[in-house]
């Protein structure tokens, strides 16, 4: 751990867990830190990074919540930090690369112990995206961190599995509603208790680029089915995500992201077993859609995302 604060206190990177999944941090005062992320994960400049706050002071220090937003942000803080819920905000001084040059700064409090322990030590914010190169499957284990960067960064502290395995939910706050940038843990259902939330996830044009269709991209192609009983599987090895039920078809390969159906489970388990899919030199993976509710709305969107597919109708 204290490896982890030094290489953060000189300017250098270092991969650390989150509740979520594992991120790639650095000092989000130092500019050249920063720019030491988008270089490990060939990340392009116009992407802005999350930026993980060691308490509430610093959301007054990096952020500038206007007064008609006041109570809303106070409300989803008090709540759901720390937590897997990211909030976008008018912006106070932080450096251009981490932002991306926008007027608005992405922050939220991680509620992993060991990047608690971490960031307090440290004193200060640390920007961290996920810790995978660009465009790739985000890592819930640090043998996926290895996969991933293995050479390009000094250190990676090993947390063990996330508990979620999903990124976190990112909201932005206007005009009184919560706008939802990015589903994630914290499901459209919680958010309602405390105002109008309003769908704003990004299809056809972004207004970050990490929104893009064909984000978490497994490298073999992936298609998605709502039933996979009448699924026609085509000539070639394919393997088969399933929710819940098994042994339907016969596949080369199968995981089964929750024998019990439970979507807490299916999130966690997903970027593992997609990871795994996709090293076992199959020509198609078919993944079967899971129910649209709570956090089930998160892995359907990675799912379209990685299948490159437009919402359907
Ligand atoms: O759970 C998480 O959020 C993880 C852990 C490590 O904290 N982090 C993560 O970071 O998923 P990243 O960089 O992989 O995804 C952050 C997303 C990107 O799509 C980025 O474009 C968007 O947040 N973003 C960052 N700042 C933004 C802003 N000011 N406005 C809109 N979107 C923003
Ligand atoms: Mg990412």
């Amino acid at each position: 751990m204290s490896a982890a604060v030094e290489f953060l206190c000189r300017g250098n990177v270092v991969a650390l867990p989150t509740e979520t999944v594992y991120g790639l941090g650095a000092d989000a005062m130092n500019a050249s830190a920063a720019l030491k992320i988008f270089e490990a994960k060939e990340r392009p400049k116009f992407d802005p990074l999350i930026i993980h706050l060691p308490d509430r002071d610093w959301l007054e220090r990096i952020t500038h919540v206007g007064r008609a937003e006041r109570k809303l942000v106070a409300q989803l803080a008090d709540h759901f930090w720390p937590g897997p819920l990211t909030i976008v905000l008018p912006r106070r001084a932080v450096p251009d690369v981490v932002t991306a040059g926008l007027e608005t700064v992405a922050v939220r409090m991680s509620a992993h112990p060991t990047f608690r322990e971490v960031i307090d030590a440290f004193g200060g914010p640390i920007a961290a995206p996920s810790a995978n190169r660009f465009g790739r499957i985000s890592p819930t284990e640090a043998a996926h961190v290895f996969e991933e960067l293995n050479g390009r960064i000094p250190l990676i502290v090993d947390g063990g599995a996330t508990s979620f395995g999903i990124e976190s939910t990112i909201v932005a706050v206007r005009d009184g509603a919560i706008e939802i940038l990015r589903p994630g843990p914290i499901s459209v259902e919680e958010l309602g208790e405390f105002g109008a939330v309003r769908n704003a996830i990004a299809r056809e044009r972004p207004e970050a680029p990490g929104q893009l269709p064909s984000h978490y991209a497994p490298r073999t192609p992936l298609r998605l089915t709502s039933n996979l009983e009448r699924f026609e599987v085509p000539e070639g090895r394919v393997g088969a995500l399933l929710f819940g039920t098994t042994g339907i078809q016969d596949f080369a390969e199968t995981r089964t992201l929750s024998s019990t159906g439970d979507l807490r489970e299916a999130a966690a388990n997903l970027f593992r077993q997609l990871r795994e899919l996709d090293a076992a030199g199959l020509d198609l993976i078919v993944a079967e859609h899971v129910p649209e509710r709570g956090i089930g709305c998160a892995i359907m969107d990675r799912l379209r995302r990685a299948a490159a597919l437009r919402e359907q109708a």
